[in-house]
């Protein structure tokens, strides 16, 4: 066994010498240590056998070792395939890309509703049928539910019943109710509008999408009538469209709000003569809108017999569809850029 180690010490120190390290497995001392297993004493044998090949295994692990440290790593090619450091690519203003009609409209009315003293909120795009329906005075199974062509969702809310994706931004009127409440109590009225995204399974066409925006509002004081929701969006109308328009007021239902009310313009495609965009009315329906059902206020723990309300829920789309010519409400979520190049 002595042999064994001193041996190894020779090759070791061979191995450090060697250019093509691998030779080392080939030494004739290595060669000599295998043919002498033979000439062991048969008990010994073994052993000895064992011992030489935990010798040519630590060879062979000291030449994988050298070759690694000395294998030639070839470079990476990190040069950028651009200049990084040159600027912006300069485009055209027309390929610069702009801001989206809707999205510019939306600040515009928002500014005139801010000016008229509502605070401006944001609704949400999933919902629970708490604030789509029962808030808003649709019982369960009350047959309007139906009329909203909701979608829904697999998941379902605390109670088991499936979100929803908000048909209306009606939904929201709960949650305003409660946040501003104590406006009424500091004697403040309520004032609040929501422009944003709503979504309808409807049977698409030139005035309806499946996903649209609407701007809801909501006013709440002391004797609140009528006569002051009607005069508030004329005031609007006519601010957002600087002229006086030609508006039909009929009466509605909506089961949270009463009276109720649906605004319809005069068809600016056709100037009530009867086009297909208006399907042949002559007036294009705008928003709805009513005074603030008892319900709805009780449901947000404000007192109906002390305060009134009137709420409105006016399409955007269409709002900005008259006030552009645009025929067709569908160009809008289209990504056209012949569209969308015009604004
Ligand atoms: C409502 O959504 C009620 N939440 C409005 C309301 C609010 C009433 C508050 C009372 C109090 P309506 O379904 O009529 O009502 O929709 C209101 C407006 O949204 C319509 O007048 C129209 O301008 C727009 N609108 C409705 N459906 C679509 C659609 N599929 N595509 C584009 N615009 C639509």
């Amino acid at each position: 066994m002595n042999n064994i180690a001193d041996i190894r010490e020779t090759l070791l120190e061979r191995l450090a010498t060697l250019e093509t390290k691998s030779d080392i497995l080939k030494a004739p001392e290595l060669k000599a240590l295998f043919a002498s297993i033979k000439d062991q004493p048969v008990e010994e044998r073994a052993a000895f056998g064992q011992s030489i090949n935990q010798l040519q295994q630590e060879l062979k692990n000291s030449i994988a070792i050298a070759e690694q440290e000395t294998a030639v790593v070839e470079p990476l090619d990190v040069t950028a395939p651009w200049d990084v450091n040159t600027g912006p690519v300069s485009l055209l203003p027309s390929e610069q890309g702009t801001i989206h009609p809707l999205t510019r409209e939306i600040e515009t009315l928002s500014g005139i509703f801010e000016r008229m003293g509502f605070a401006i909120e944001q609704s949400r795009e999933i919902d629970d049928q708490y604030h789509m329906f029962e808030s808003l005075n649709f019982p369960l199974g009350h047959p309007a539910r139906d009329d909203w062509d909701t979608f829904m969702t697999e998941e379902t809310d605390k109670n088991g019943e499936p979100l929803i994706a908000p048909a209306h931004t009606s939904t929201m009127q709960n949650r305003m109710l409660r946040k501003y409440k104590a406006n009424l109590e500091a004697g403040e009225p309520i004032a609040v509008t929501i422009p944003d995204r709503t979504f309808r399974n409807e049977d698409l066409d030139a005035r309806h999408e499946h996903t649209f925006y609407q701007v809801e509002g909501i006013y709440v004081a002391k004797n609140v009538n009528a006569g002051m929701l009607i005069a508030t969006l004329q005031e609007f109308l006519q601010e957002y469209y600087g002229k006086v328009l030609d508006v039909r007021v009929n009466p509605f239902y909506f089961p949270f709000t009463e009276p109720s009310f649906e605004f319809a313009l005069s068809c600016p495609f056709c100037e009530k003569k009867g086009c297909n965009i208006c399907s042949y009315e002559g007036w294009i329906e705008l928003l709805g809108c009513g005074m603030i059902h008892p319900y709805v206020l009780k449901a947000a723990d404000i007192d109906p017999n002390e305060y009134t309300g009137f709420a409105f829920g006016c399409g955007v789309d269409r709002l900005v569809m008259m006030k552009y010519g645009i025929e067709d409400v569908r160009h809008f979520q289209s990504g056209k850029l012949d569209f969308l190049r015009q604004f």
